[in-house]
């Protein structure tokens, strides 16, 4: 299935804002310490409900806030969220990003990347529309080095490209980008039952629910473009 197929199946389904429930634990740490002054034009690639763009414009004063989804379904629902003329959410794929080069300030992305065909085209697309200077943020739960993520793959009809920490290192730099920083943000949020709880229909240990969320968290890697 294509990603826009499985994705617009997703927001007829209103599983848009599940995601934006669930991913927010996380990404407004990310969005948090997102550089973005007032004025800045802001990017989310893969923006599902259009959390991101909408939480920049707000609490930072970005100037322009855009997403950008290959479904369809998920950019209309993202435009029916809000009228601020200044946040628009556009139809496309994020390998090839509908802006001039240098003319994005910052870049952010959450459980988005890893659907790319092609994830080191991204990374070219993002180093070329980002100004000097400018960072991307880019945020995963499926990762190499989230075991508890490994059979996600099983569960979507499009395939996913599962990186280390260190191929994202790898891939960013080669890309252009140099790594300012690197780390797990912990979900402190969902709440994990107590002992006897458990074994749950999807967790079979405590410990284990524990490791996945309070420990592993989110990946997020930080490029920042040569200035
Ligand atoms: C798991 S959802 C995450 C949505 C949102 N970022 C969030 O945190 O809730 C992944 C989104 O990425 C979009 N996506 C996947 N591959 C894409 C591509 N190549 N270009 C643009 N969007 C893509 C999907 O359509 C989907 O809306």
């Amino acid at each position: 299935m294509s990603v826009s197929d499985e994705f617009d199946d997703w927001a007829a389904r209103g599983k848009d804002r599940g995601m934006e429930d669930r991913h927010w634990h996380t990404a407004k740490h990310v969005l948090a310490r997102m550089p973005v002054e007032a004025g800045d034009t802001v990017l989310d690639l893969g923006c599902g409900s259009g959390y991101a763009g909408r939480a920049l414009k707000e609490t930072k004063d970005a100037g322009r806030a855009y997403g950008i989804d290959a479904s369809p379904s998920m950019a209309a629902n993202a435009r029916s969220y809000t009228d601020d003329p200044d946040v628009g959410y556009l139809v496309g794929d994020f390998e090839r990003l509908p802006f001039e080069s240098d003319s994005v300030d910052h870049c952010f992305s959450m459980e988005a990347f890893y659907y790319a065909s092609d994830p080191d085209e991204v990374l070219a697309e993002v180093a070329r529309v980002l100004r000097p200077g400018g960072t991307f943020h880019c945020a995963v739960n499926y990762y190499e080095g989230n075991v508890h993520s490994h059979g996600w793959d099983d569960l979507v009809d499009v395939p996913m490209t599962r990186w280390s920490a260190a191929e994202y290192r790898e891939a960013f730099r080669e890309a252009g980008l140099s790594v300012a920083v690197q780390d797990n943000v912990p979900d402190r949020e969902i709440e994990i039952p107590p002992e006897s709880d458990f074994p749950t229909d999807e967790w079979e240990t405590r410990e284990a629910m524990v490791e996945r969320y309070r420990e592993f968290g989110t990946l997020v890697t930080v490029g920042v473009a040569p200035e």
